[in-house]
């Protein structure tokens, strides 16, 4: 199930005569052989929902073999009343619908430096689907949540080796009791209106809106309530923010809520384009709550960021809170000239994306300011696409 996907070469001026990848998912060489890391094309991060053809993949290890009728789920640890389910118990009970984005911690990894341990992903390990699902709270509390308990574990039914791993491990990742008893946390079995495809979760898996993506473990097998929190590699190391310096025994920090965040979706990265008027485009999201502002700067390339000036972007509202917002800058480009465009976003709770990251050992949580160099031209094309006509 993991062949290159087809590249149509499709030439455009957009694109300076390039093969236009813009609509093919793009596969990121992972660090194993049995994973499968794909990206979505940052072109199709223009709809609200994107296609689960075009929906990134972040697999740790090859996907497992299930036989649904042999699959069960246990919901056990601190618990009065352990459960055991199958997928006909799940799907007898009430579902919700959930638009979601999912990002992964890794996004954009690529462009922090020095480059860090991890997969080299771009920008497009990020995706909106429509799930549906069972809120956890509601098997949680018929299992009845013992006093004290602070975390709920995810265990999948993959597993396999990582790199610096000397065994075989599953994965494996907890999110706080506060977090499992959100009543947006799903488990879910059905995105954008079909069961879930195998390399998504098939049949069931986590979906925990606002934090990154490695928190909705996939082909779950078994939810743990704990009363300590999980120390396992996913969460401890594979997932957490280690600052440079820091030992080995320091506490750990691992990730969890989505940090505010914009990208570019038009113009592309090295596209050559006419001057004239352009309606500059991309999405925003954030794990604490809704965009309120984004902003569009184009500079020249001699300018500082200090002095970059940035004007507002128009905002279409989220029709979801935990699914991204789509903006649009209109702007006009008089003079010929090699320009970066660079857009930022702002939340409700005040968050701003930074210019730059700031360095952790796995590049986890980027949201430093997208940045699109461009060259603009003298030219008589009327055909480029966003151009205003
Ligand atoms: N769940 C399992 N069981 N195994 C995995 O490798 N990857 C996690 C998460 N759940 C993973 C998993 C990570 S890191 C991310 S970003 C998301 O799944 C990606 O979900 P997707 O592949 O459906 O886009």
């Amino acid at each position: 199930m993991s062949s290159t996907p087809a590249r149509p070469p499709r030439p455009s001026s957009e694109t300076n005569g390039e093969p236009d990848v813009r609509n093919s998912p793009l596969e990121v060489r992972p660090p194993t052989a049995d994973a499968l890391c794909i990206e979505t094309p940052l072109a199709s991060l223009e709809t609200p929902v994107t296609p689960t053809s075009h929906f990134f993949v972040r697999n740790h290890f090859a996907v497992p073999h299930i036989e649904l009728e042999h699959w069960r789920l246990a919901i056990e640890g601190e618990v009065d009343h352990p459960l055991l389910l199958t997928f006909e118990d799940l799907r007898a009970l009430p579902h919700q619908p959930l638009r979601a984005l999912l990002e992964c911690a890794g996004n954009s990894r690529s462009s922090v430096r020095p480059h860090p341990e991890g997969v080299l992903w771009r920008n497009g390990a990020v995706s909106t689907a429509e799930w549906a699902g069972i809120p956890l709270r509601g098997l949680l509390e018929r299992a009845g949540v013992r006093p004290g308990s602070v975390e709920v574990l995810f265990e999948g039914l993959d597993h396999g080796k990582e790199p610096g791993i000397d065994k075989e491990i599953s994965y494996a990742m907890s999110i706080t009791l506060e977090k499992a008893m959100d009543p947006a946390t799903i488990l879910a079995d059905e995105m954008n209106g079909a069961p879930l495809a195998p390399r998504h979760g098939f049949p069931v898996r986590a979906i925990v809106p606002g934090w990154y993506g490695m928190a909705s473990v996939k082909w779950l097998s078994r939810i743990v309530v704990l009363r300590q929190p999980f120390q396992g590699y996913f969460r401890t190391r594979a997932y957490a923010i280690i600052p440079e310096g820091e030992g080995a025994d320091a506490p750990h920090r691992p990730v969890t809520a989505v940090r505010v965040k914009s990208l570019v979706t038009w113009p592309k990265e090295g596209s050559v384009l006419v001057v004239g008027d352009h309606r500059i485009r991309g999405v925003a999201w954030s794990g604490a709550g809704r965009i309120t502002r984004v902003e569009v700067s184009v500079g020249g390339l001699k300018e500082s960021l200090e002095e970059e000036t940035w004007h507002p972007a128009e905002l279409h509202a989220a029709d979801s809170d935990h699914a991204w917002a789509h903006w649009e800058h209109r702007r006009k480009i008089s003079r010929p000239g090699f320009y970066v465009i660079r857009a930022r976003a702002t939340d409700e709770k005040g968050n701003v994306q930074p210019i730059e990251a700031k360095w952790n050992f796995r590049g986890l949580a980027n949201n430093s300011v997208h940045q699109v160099p461009v060259e603009f031209r003298r030219g008589s094309s009327t055909t480029e696409p966003g151009r205003t006509e």
